[in-house]
């Protein structure tokens, strides 16, 4: 009998066998500051006001398979066009897969400038597409010869620009971006997962036919619920329907993502507070010797120092997780991200990582 093995090289893609699954470390009882999660929870009497709605969900009922009252009021509150469609994912990872679904074909292409979200180029892989990462200029802007002359030599079917970009934390500049926009021949997709946490907004880039913007509810307070925006054109969304499965966001969902867009000012509230809480903490890493840290639009703030790897691990070892970048990227040696926390958790991990640096 040929044993799994066996089985498995037979049958699975090597692209596939060469992947690591996507890590995620455990963090039970420990400050937890490595996923740019929002650290607080609701006030009790909007905790109970939702467990009541709760209640009223049928579980034994599909969910809506077009989660229009999700929908609406996800237009009333990131002012969503009516000439633009929505469309929902488990995520905006899976939203990422979706849009490579639809345009993967032998040969194609997928670009995004590197250091970025690792998921553009795990989901490439997935989906049989053609990998190719533009090294970002020495301010983490877009390099913009070398992302043209990259446009220009794999003709990429699908493009991802995150602004503010992951781990970098920075917006590009605007006219560099507008001059990836029109000399992309695919879709361009302007990843805002960190809306909340800057000023900059990108939906009027919608005017460009090859234009998408992805968001997520997942930094603004509801990880744990997995909801990713689409916002385009109907034809576009009209197409990547077709792709998603149909139930995809279930009921507990929908009715949460509902209340909780209801109560929006809450998680604007918090966001405000993490922004304001992000400065403080800048201010405070930047004055440590020895350690560099890069201005942040999100709710992260990227740091290089030295033996990061070594400070990393002790800072775990003292309860404290927050992310180790060395060895991800050449550009990112050396370097950790810290997720801004509550005023309590920042000052713990400041105290950890200052204990690490002075080993
Ligand atoms: C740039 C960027 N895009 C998308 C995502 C995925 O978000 P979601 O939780 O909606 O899948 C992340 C998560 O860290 C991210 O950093």
């Amino acid at each position: 009998m040929t044993d799994c093995k066996a089985l498995i090289e037979r049958w699975v893609r090597p692209e596939i066998r060469a992947l690591n699954a996507y890590h995620v470390p455990p963090a039970d009882g420990m400050v937890k500051l490595d996923a740019m999660e929002n650290p607080y929870s609701w006030p009790p009497e909007m905790v109970a006001d939702w467990q009541s709605r709760l209640e009223g969900a049928a579980l034994n009922r599909y969910p809506d398979a077009t989660a229009a009252a999700v929908k609406t009021r996800l237009r009333q509150v990131m002012g969503i066009a009516d000439e633009h469609d929505i469309l929902l994912g488990n995520g905006s990872d899976e939203i990422i897969q979706l849009l490579a679904m639809a345009v993967a074909a032998p040969g194609r292409a997928l670009l995004a400038p590197e250091p970025g979200f690792v998921m553009y180029r795990m989901i490439a892989s997935f989906v049989g597409l053609d990998y190719c990462g533009v090294p970002l200029d020495d301010q983490f802007d877009l390099d913009l010869p070398a992302m043209l002359a990259e446009i220009e030599r794999t003709q990429p079917a699908l493009l991802f620009l995150a602004m503010p970009n992951n781990p970098t934390g920075n917006l590009f500049s605007a006219d560099r971006v507008e001059a990836v926009i029109k000399a992309c021949p695919g879709l361009v997709v302007l990843d805002e997962a960190y809306t909340a946490f800057t000023d900059a907004d990108h939906l009027s880039c919608l005017s460009h036919p090859n234009v998408l913007v992805m968001r997520t509810l997942s930094k603004v307070g509801l990880a744990g619920l997995r909801l990713g925006i689409l916002i385009g054109s109907v034809d576009w969304l009209h197409e990547l329907d077709k792709l998603r499965l149909p139930y995809n966001i279930n009921v507990l969902t929908q009715v949460s993502a509902e209340f909780a867009l209801d109560h929006f000012s809450v998680l604007t509230e918090q966001t405000q507070t993490i922004r304001r809480e992000r400065e403080a903490l800048f201010s405070e890493l930047s004055s440590i010797e020895g350690v560099s840290c890069w201005p942040s639009e999100a709710n992260f703030i990227l740091l290089r120092c030295e033996a990061a790897r070594d400070v990393h691990a002790q800072m775990k070892a003292a309860g404290v997780l927050v992310k180790c970048l060395d060895g991800a990227h050449p550009a990112l040696a050396d370097c950790l991200r810290f997720t801004v926390g509550t005023p309590e958790e920042n000052q713990r991990m400041l105290a950890a990582f200052r204990d690490a640096l002075a080993g």
